[in-house]
């Protein structure tokens, strides 16, 4: 499978997520639990040189947890500010604000010692699209806060959130693109429902789930369709389409039909909490 991005979108996202960061001093960027390498942006870290940075294992609830910790010391020991969420719940905003304040403190500091006072830290939520951007600042923001709205010297149509007393948030999301030269992250990607299935071949990319599944979560199929997990990808995809009776008229097996439940059982952590990578 050999996904492309449109050279003209990317051109202007990054032009647009340059001027966004220009008013920035933190930066949240939301990662998939599920595919935390394949879901991060190639270009992010140079472009956000100078800022300080707090990474998101975002939709943590649906990967493995036993990866969500590997995966978050892999990042802590490159210095980020890690945490893992789930950005449907409000219950984790106490805690996301602990690790903003966290991931500011280098920050607030600076600006201490330089006589700066009571400037709000600005914040901007960043990630490809689909990884929770909107969930998140949503969770995050509440329905309690206040929109600042515009001000000298922030750009016109910028809306802020204040977040408490020292943090302002952006209120609209930085859209960053994935990296596709790689073919296996446009797999990945399009396995967690990150690209538009029309653009996909459903049927391959349940077959390469299947082996995936297969060889790192082995008894997870049997257990959620009662089929024996030995045999090609091919055809457990056919055993699967039998005991859930994908069939179409005249009585044949229904591939496609089978091919597109498991992907969305899979997205929807009806299998289980798998993480890709
Ligand atoms: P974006 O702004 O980055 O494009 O992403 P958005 O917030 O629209 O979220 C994309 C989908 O991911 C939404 O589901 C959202 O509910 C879901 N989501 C976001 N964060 C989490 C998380 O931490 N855990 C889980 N399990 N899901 C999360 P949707 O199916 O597109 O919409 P809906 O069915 O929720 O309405």
């Amino acid at each position: 499978m050999n996904l492309q991005w449109y050279p003209g979108h990317m051109t202007k996202a990054r032009r647009m997520m340059q001027e966004d960061l220009k008013l920035i001093d933190l930066v949240i960027e939301l990662l998939d639990a599920r595919a935390p390498l394949s879901s991060r942006n190639p270009d992010i870290d140079e472009m956000c040189r100078q800022k300080s940075r707090l990474l998101l294992l975002n939709k943590a609830d649906l990967a493995d947890e036993r990866k969500n910790q590997a995966w978050s010391a892999f990042f802590q020991e490159k210095g980020f500010h890690v945490a893992k969420v789930d950005s449907r719940s409000t219950a984790q905003v106490k805690f996301i604000h602990n690790i903003v304040r966290e991931a500011c403190q280098e920050k607030l500091e600076r600006d201490r010692k330089r006589g700066i006072k009571n400037r709000p830290i600005r914040a901007m939520a960043v990630g490809i699209p689909n990884v929770g951007k909107s969930t998140f600042i949503n969770t995050f923001a509440g329905k309690a806060c206040t929109k600042t709205g515009n001000r000298p010297g922030v750009t016109k149509g910028k809306q802020w959130i204040r977040l408490n007393k020292s943090v302002e948030l952006l209120d609209t999301p930085g859209i960053l693109w994935p990296k596709f030269d790689d073919p296996q992250v446009g797999t990945r990607l399009a396995m967690i429902g990150s690209v538009k299935d029309e653009i996909v071949n459903i049927d391959e990319l349940a077959l390469q789930l299947i082996a995936y599944l297969k060889a790192e979560y082995p008894g997870i199929l049997q257990k959620r369709y009662d089929i024996e997990e030995s045999g090609e990808p091919v055809q457990l995809l056919e055993a699967i389409a039998r005991e859930r009776k994908c069939v179409k008229k005249g009585a044949d097996l229904d591939y496609g039909k089978a091919a597109g439940m498991i992907l969305e059982e899979f997205r929807s952590g009806k299998l289980g909490r798998i993480t890709l990578e």
